[in-house]
């Protein structure tokens, strides 16, 4: 019997993947002014204490200004880039670091922003998809390969004989096509989907995004999606985790972050989603400031340079990431004055608001 996705139990199934308390830094490079003073170079934190689980079948969106960590939390998930600390989890076991990139890679997949980049530009369509075949050791005949090269163009709407094309001589929305037909030869159990239709025209990122809710119907595969684009987010998203200078601040089902913010970051950036409604169609301040220089990122909270809501406690202790009290809802939020507490505009933030 085949499953088809989201199922109605997957709120009760075990995490696919777990992130615990993930973080990770990146050393800058030492200036000859930092040698001669004998100034050790600062650490810049990509990731702090990042916690987050992935169910069979879920798609996780991710969201938050750049910078704050949404690619190197791909790719630390991917095995690309190693934690600092913390430890992921596969099915309830440890994914060691440096462990089997090729047995990690089978289960965990990446889709990147730019196909183009991201494909082999002296090498046809069918050659990229049957490398990754045989690499993997996924046919036992080079008939059956073929067979599996068609049968995977045509699962992400792309017709056989395209095969034969280099990735010069197909469209921005086919490669990215082809990188996602790359990343399905392997038939893994999550795909990261960095920013997969950032660089596409608006018409044919829906179609992007229509494929992959329809691999995911199909397929059970779960999708962590990162974008910019919080409409997009929302549409594609079943729960979704809002990241500030590489931390989680917000983690909620789709429906109730955005009806609710319990966040002030969160709340700020609903705020500023252009509105529909062409008599409403008005930017709002959403988050204002600017974003803080990561290698100094503000005492206490990382938000509280930035955040309407600040009181001094806030740059006192950096707020832990805490369950909210929410019947039925599995939120949690990093904030010592949580909107549903203040009762500071919780939201919804678009419905209440006319010029
Ligand atoms: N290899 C690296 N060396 C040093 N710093 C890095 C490296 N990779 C990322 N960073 C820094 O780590 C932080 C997080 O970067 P990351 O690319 O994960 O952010 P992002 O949320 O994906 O941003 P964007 O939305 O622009 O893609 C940034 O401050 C970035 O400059
Ligand atoms: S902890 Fe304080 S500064 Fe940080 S988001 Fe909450 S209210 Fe704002
Ligand atoms: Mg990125």
């Amino acid at each position: 019997m085949t499953t088809s996705f989201p199922s109605s139990n997957a709120a009760a199934l075990a995490p696919l993947l777990e992130c615990r308390d993930i973080s990770v830094t990146f050393r800058q490079t030492r200036t000859a002014r930092d040698l001669l003073s004998g100034r050790k170079p600062l650490k810049l934190h990509a990731l702090r204490n990042v916690s987050l689980a992935v169910k069979p079948g879920e798609i996780l969106g991710v969201v938050g200004e750049s910078g704050c960590g949404k690619s190197t939390l791909g790719r630390t998930i991917a095995g690309l880039q190693a934690p600092d600390s913390g430890e992921l989890r596969w099915e309830g076991r440890a994914l060691a670091a440096g462990g089997d990139r090729k047995a990690r890679a089978r289960n965990i997949q990446m889709v990147f922003q730019d196909p183009y980049a991201s494909l082999n530009p002296r090498m046809t369509l069918g050659q990229m998809l049957d490398e990754v075949l045989l690499v993997h050791g996924l046919a036992a005949s080079a008939a059956e390969r073929r067979e599996r090269v068609d049968e995977l163009l045509l699962m992400v709407g792309l017709a056989p004989q395209l095969k034969e094309r280099m990735p010069h001589a197909i469209s921005g929305g086919q490669r990215q096509r082809v990188s996602i037909a790359r990343a399905l030869a392997v038939e893994p159990r999550l795909l990261i989907a960095d920013e997969p239709v950032s660089a596409l025209d608006a018409s044919v990122q829906a179609q992007i995004i229509n494929l992959l809710e329809d691999l995911r119907a199909k397929l059970g595969i779960a999708i962590l999606f990162v974008a910019h684009d919080l409409n997009v987010v929302r549409h594609i998203s079943d729960r979704v985790t809002v990241m500030y200078l590489g931390e989680v601040l917000e983690s909620a089902s789709a429906d109730a972050l955005f009806e609710a913010p319990h966040h002030p970051y969160t709340h700020g950036l609903l705020d500023a989603i252009p509105l529909p409604d062409p008599k409403h169609r008005k930017r709002t301040p959403g988050v204002t400031g600017e974003l803080p220089d990561p290698l100094h990122p503000p005492a206490g909270c990382s938000f509280s340079s930035r955040c309407p809501h600040a009181v001094d406690a806030c740059r006192a202790a950096r707020p832990a990431l805490e369950p909210a009290a929410e019947p039925g809802e599995l939120r949690e939020v990093r904030c010592i004055r949580p909107l549903s507490t203040t009762g500071a505009a919780l939201a919804p933030v678009h419905l209440h608001r006319h010029s």
